[in-house]
């Protein structure tokens, strides 16, 4: 009888489990939510990887970077700015991946600082976007 009950729960358990998988898959705010953390965790890498000074470090974050640009769930906004934005960063990444190989801290350091400028820009862009569609 308890063995049962236990299957039960098991069961109920595993079924619960699935659909809040199948959910989180289906939720594109929350696949979002989790590339934007993650586009966070390597940009924070690259830092790490410059104050070090360890290329191979800053080469594959600014790789990952660039590889996160290109997911369909970076595209938050479908306007020629917003795309715009992208392609800076993504160019940023390449050129900061370009540096590291090549050894030059110093080309790697300038393309972090445009590289951020760009998170900075375009979040400054998407925030006045959200805003006009508030009060439209
Ligand atoms: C091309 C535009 C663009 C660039 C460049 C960009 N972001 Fe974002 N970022 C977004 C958008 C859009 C969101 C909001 C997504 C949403 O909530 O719908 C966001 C959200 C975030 C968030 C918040 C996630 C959360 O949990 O709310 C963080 C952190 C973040 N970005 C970090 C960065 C960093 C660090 C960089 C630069 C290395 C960067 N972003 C560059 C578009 C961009």
């Amino acid at each position: 009888m308890i063995r049962s009950h236990f299957a039960g729960l098991l069961a109920a358990g595993i079924v619960a489990a699935t659909f809040a998988a199948l959910g989180q898959a289906d939720d594109p705010q929350r696949g979002r939510d989790i590339i934007m953390q993650q586009k966070l965790g390597h940009a924070q890498k690259v830092l790490e990887g410059l104050a070090i000074k360890d290329f191979a470090l800053i080469e594959k974050h600014a790789d990952e970077l660039g590889v996160l640009s290109k997911r369909a769930e970076w595209l938050v906004l479908k306007t020629p700015e917003y795309t715009r934005h992208s392609d800076d960063f993504r160019r940023q990444c390449e050129t900061m991946s370009r540096m590291a190989k090549e050894k030059n801290l110093d080309g790697c350091a300038l393309a972090y600082v445009q590289m951020t400028m760009t998170c900075v820009n375009c979040h400054k862009y998407v925030r006045e976007v959200r805003i006009a569609q508030a009060t439209r």
